[in-house]
C-alpha cells in the first residue's frame, strides 16, 4: 500500500513537472498578463523582436512563429472590413469571401447621438472582422470637422469634442469586446487631406487640448483602445508618427496608453525618431530607404534593418525595442492569442439590421415645410439625380468597401412605394467612375447628354409628378468626400444648384436628399420645402432613406456639425487659415489654426452668426415639449457632480425620439471662453403623449478650460449657466449654479 502511494505521488509529481515544462509562463493563461509578456520577451531573438515591429505585407505584420504567436492582420476600417489586396500590391486579391456589410459612415453614426448605436456598430464590425481573420480594424476616426472642405470629414464624428468622445468610446468597447483591436485615427490634427504629408500644424495648447485631443483621450483613458494610428501631418515640425510631444508625453506618459502606436501607411520618415519618439509598429512605408516605391521593401523599413544596424553598432541598446515589443505582445494577447474570443460571421442578418438601424437613427430631417414629409401615399413619384443610382460604398479612399449588397436609393423608393408609379430622371452627371482599387460595381453610369438637356428632361417629368425626390450632394470621388484631397468649393458640384432651382419652379413638392459627409451651400433653400441629410449610409442606404421618407421611421438624427451658409461663417476660412502657407523651400506648409478653440458653433456663437442649420439641429415628424429644468443643487464643489432634470413630452401623434442637449456657459472667467459648450446629452424614445424625465449629469471637467500656463485643466469658481434644449440654437431651459471654492 505504502509503495503504491509513493508510486502514485511520484507519477503525479512528474506529470505536473511535465505540465509545467510543456506550458511555459507566456502560454499559461492563468499567469498575469505582464508576466507572460516578460517571459515571451525573454525568449525572443533580436531578429524576432525587429520583425514584430514592422509590416511584412500591405496589411500584416509577423507574429513570432517559433513561439506560436500568429501573424497580425489589420484592415480598414472604419465602416466595414475592406476587401483583401495582394500581399505587396494595392491590387485586389480577388477573394470570394471578402464581401462585407457596409455600415453607415461615421458622420451618420455621430448624427444618431446615441452611444448604444456606437456599441452596436463596434460589435457588428468586430464580428465581421473576426470572420475575416483581422485582429485590428483601422478606425474609428475622430479628427475634428474643422472646415467643410475637409475631404475625410465623412469618416469622422463631427465638430464637437464631447459628442465625438461619447460616440467613440462605445464603438471601441463594442469592437474590442470581440477580441478585435481598434486603431483610433489619425492622431492628431489631421484636418487636411490635400497636403497631409506636408502640413505642419501650428496651434495653441488650449485648442489642442480642448478641441482636437479629447476624443482621442476618451478613446485611450475610457475605452482603453489597444491601438492608435499616428497621423501623416506634422506638429511642431515633427511628423506625428514619431512625435515626441504627442506620443511620448501626452499619449504614453499623461494618458498612460499601454497599447500600440501604428504608423499611418507611409507616415514614418526617420529611424532614430521612430525609435525614440513612441512609434511601435511601422506600416505602409513603401520604402527602399529613399521613400521611393519599391516592392517587398519590408527589410528596408525604418524600423527594420536600419534599426537593427543601429543596435549592432551600439548606437542604441534594446531598451526602446523591448518596450515596443512588450506593447506588441500585449496586443497579441488581447487579440490573436485571446482564446476566449468569439467566432465571427460575415454578412449576417443581424449585421444588416444593425446597419439599417444606425442609418435610420442618423438620417437628419433638416427642413420640413408644410409637413411635406412623410409622404402621403403619392401616386406619381419622380426620383431625380445621379446619387439615386450611384453606389457610395465604392470610392472615398481607404474606407472603400466591397459589399455583398448595397440598396440604391432609387431601388429603395421603388420597393417601398410599390403602389406608386416611380419614374427616374438623371438630372445631372457627376462622376461616372464606379470603381476603386480594383473593386468595380459592374453598373454603368455612362451619360453623354448635356446639363441643359438633363435639366430640361427632369423638369418635364417633374411637372407630371405628385412629388419629386432629388438625390444630390457629393460623392466619393476625388475632391468630393474622398481621402487624399480636400473639396475645392462649398457649393454643390455638377450644376446641381441650377437643377434644384429648376425643379423647385416646376413642382412645389420637392424633397431634396443630400448625400454627403459634409455641409454644402444651399442658396435655393427657401424654395425647397423639405430637405433631408442622407449621409453615406452603406449597405442599407435605399431602404433606410425610403423608410424615413415614408414615415415608417420617424427621423431623429441631429447634426454633428454646424451647417454654414457659406465658408465665410467658418472660423478657419474667415481668418484665412486654411490650408496654410508654404515655406520658401516648398517642402512644408505651415497651417496656423488661427481660430483656436472657436471651431463650429463656438465660432458662429462668438461672431453671432446664424448658420443655415445649427449644430445639434434635426427635426421629427412629431413634436416635443420640454418642461421645467431643475438641478439637484444650486452650488457644487469641485469634487461633486451636479444633475439636471427636465421632463420631455411627445406632444404629437406618432412615436419619436428627441435628443436633449445640455450646454455650459461660464459667466465670468479669467480667459476667453466660448459662449457655450456641449457637456451632456441624452436621446429619449417617446410614444405619443408619453413623458420622461431626462437626467443629465456634469462634473467639474464640464466647467474646466485648459490652462496653458499651468498645463492643466482648471475650473474657476463662480457662476455658470446650464442651457438645455434640442439644438444648439434652441436652448430654452436655463438654470444658473455656482462652483464653490
Ligand atoms: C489612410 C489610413 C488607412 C491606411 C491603410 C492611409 O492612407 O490615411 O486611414 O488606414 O491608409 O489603408
Amino acid at each position: 500500500m505504502k509503495k503504491l502511494t509513493i508510486a502514485l505521488w511520484s507519477l503525479l509529481a512528474t506529470t505536473s513537472l511535465q505540465a509545467q515544462e510543456v506550458l511555459p509562463v507566456y502560454l499559461d493563461e492563468s499567469q498575469p498578463l505582464e508576466q507572460r509578456i516578460e517571459d515571451a520577451l525573454s525568449r525572443m531573438t533580436l531578429d524576432e523582436k525587429i520583425a514584430v515591429i514592422h509590416a511584412q505585407s500591405k496589411f500584416s505584420s509577423p507574429g513570432v512563429k517559433r513561439l506560436g504567436f500568429p501573424d497580425f492582420w489589420t484592415d480598414d476600417g472604419p465602416h466595414g472590413v475592406r476587401p483583401d489586396v495582394l500581399w505587396d500590391e494595392w491590387v485586389q486579391a480577388g477573394q470570394s469571401n471578402d464581401s462585407c456589410v457596409a455600415f453607415p459612415a461615421l458622420t451618420c453614426l455621430a448624427a444618431t447621438w446615441n452611444p448604444q448605436m456606437a456599441r452596436l456598430y463596434g460589435e457588428s464590425l468586430g464580428e465581421e472582422a473576426l470572420y475575416r481573420g483581422k485582429a485590428m480594424i483601422l478606425g474609428p476616426g475622430v479628427n475634428i470637422y474643422r472646415t467643410p472642405l475637409g475631404g475625410r470629414n465623412f469618416e469622422y464624428m463631427g465638430e464637437d469634442p464631447w459628442l465625438a468622445s461619447r460616440m467613440v468610446v462605445p464603438y471601441i468597447q463594442g469592437l474590442q469586446s470581440k477580441g478585435v483591436s481598434a486603431c483610433v485615427k489619425h492622431y492628431a490634427l489631421n484636418n487636411d487631406e490635400e497636403f497631409r504629408h506636408q502640413v505642419n500644424v501650428v496651434i495653441s495648447d488650449r485648442a489642442l487640448h480642448e478641441i482636437y485631443l479629447p476624443a482621442f483621450k476618451a478613446a485611450v483613458t475610457e475605452a482603453g483602445t489597444w491601438g492608435i494610428m499616428g497621423a501623416y501631418n506634422l506638429y511642431k515640425n515633427q511628423h506625428n508618427c514619431h512625435n515626441d510631444i504627442l506620443l511620448n508625453q501626452i499619449l504614453k506618459r499623461d494618458w498612460q496608453f499601454d497599447g500600440v502606436v501604428v504608423s499611418d501607411w507611409g507616415g514614418c520618415h526617420n529611424t532614430e525618431e521612430a525609435i525614440t519618439n513612441g512609434l511601435d509598429l511601422e506600416f505602409g512605408s513603401w520604402t527602399d530607404g529613399l521613400t521611393m516605391g519599391a516592392t517587398n521593401a519590408y527589410d528596408s523599413y525604418y524600423l527594420a534593418l536600419p534599426y537593427k544596424r543601429l543596435i549592432q553598432e551600439g548606437k542604441f541598446s534594446t531598451k526602446e525595442l523591448d518596450e515596443k515589443v512588450r506593447r506588441l505582445l500585449r496586443l497579441f494577447y488581447r487579440t490573436t492569442m485571446n482564446r476566449q474570443k468569439p467566432y465571427g460571421f460575415l454578412c449576417s442578418e443581424s449585421h444588416y439590421e444593425a446597419a439599417l438601424k444606425i442609418a435610420q437613427e442618423g438620417i437628419v430631417l433638416l427642413k420640413n415645410d408644410r409637413s411635406l414629409l412623410p409622404l402621403q401615399q403619392p401616386k406619381r413619384i419622380l426620383v431625380v439625380g445621379e446619387n439615386a443610382i450611384k453606389m457610395m460604398t465604392v470610392g472615398g479612399g481607404s474606407s472603400s468597401l466591397k459589399v455583398q449588397k448595397e440598396i440604391l436609393p432609387l431601388d429603395g423608393i421603388r420597393d417601398r412605394f410599390k403602389g406608386a408609379e416611380v419614374d427616374f430622371a438623371r438630372g445631372y452627371v457627376g462622376d461616372t467612375v464606379q470603381s476603386y482599387n480594383g473593386v468595380t460595381v459592374g453598373r454603368s453610369l455612362y451619360e453623354t447628354r448635356s446639363a441643359d438637356v438633363l435639366i430640361a428632361e427632369a423638369v418635364e417629368k417633374a411637372k407630371k409628378a405628385d412629388v419629386v425626390i432629388l438625390f444630390g450632394g457629393l460623392n466619393k470621388s476625388n475632391y468630393q468626400d474622398c481621402e487624399g484631397h480636400d473639396r475645392q468649393q462649398y457649393g454643390l458640384p455638377y450644376a446641381q444648384d441650377r437643377l434644384i432651382e429648376a425643379l423647385a419652379s416646376a413642382n412645389s413638392n420637392l424633397v431634396y436628399v443630400n448625400i454627403s459627409g459634409n455641409g454644402v451651400a444651399m442658396p435655393w433653400l427657401s424654395k425647397v420645402p423639405a430637405v433631408v441629410q442622407g449621409w453615406f449610409v452603406g449597405s442599407e442606404a435605399g431602404e433606410a432613406i425610403a423608410s424615413v421618407l415614408a414615415g415608417d421611421v420617424n427621423p431623429s438624427g441631429k447634426l454633428p456639425f454646424t451647417w454654414y451658409t457659406g465658408l465665410e461663417q467658418c472660423g478657419a476660412h474667415a481668418l484665412n487659415a486654411f490650408p496654410g502657407v508654404w515655406r520658401e523651400d516648398h517642402q512644408i506648409i505651415d497651417e496656423e489654426y488661427k481660430e483656436g478653440i472657436y471651431v463650429g458653433y463656438r465660432w458662429t456663437d462668438k461672431q453671432k452668426l446664424k448658420p443655415l442649420f445649427a449644430f445639434g439641429h434635426g427635426l421629427s415628424y412629431t413634436t416635443f415639449k420640454l418642461g421645467k429644468l431643475s438641478a439637484d443643487k444650486q452650488q457644487m464643489t469641485a469634487n461633486e457632480k451636479l444633475t439636471f432634470t427636465i421632463p420631455v413630452t411627445n406632444t404629437g401623434s406618432v412615436a419619436g425620439a428627441e435628443t436633449v442637449q445640455l450646454y455650459i456657459s461660464d459667466k465670468k472667467s479669467s480667459v476667453d471662453r466660448p459662449v457655450k459648450e456641449l457637456k451632456a446629452f441624452q436621446k429619449v424614445f417617446l410614444q405619443p403623449g408619453e413623458t420622461q424625465q431626462v437626467s443629465l449629469t456634469i462634473d467639474r471637467q464640464a466647467l474646466s478650460f485648459y490652462d496653458e500656463t499651468r498645463g492643466e485643466w482648471v475650473a474657476e469658481p463662480g457662476v455658470f449657466e446650464a442651457l438645455v434644449g434640442t439644438a444648439s440654437d434652441n436652448l430654452p431651459a436655463r438654470c444658473s449654479f455656482n462652483l464653490n471654492k
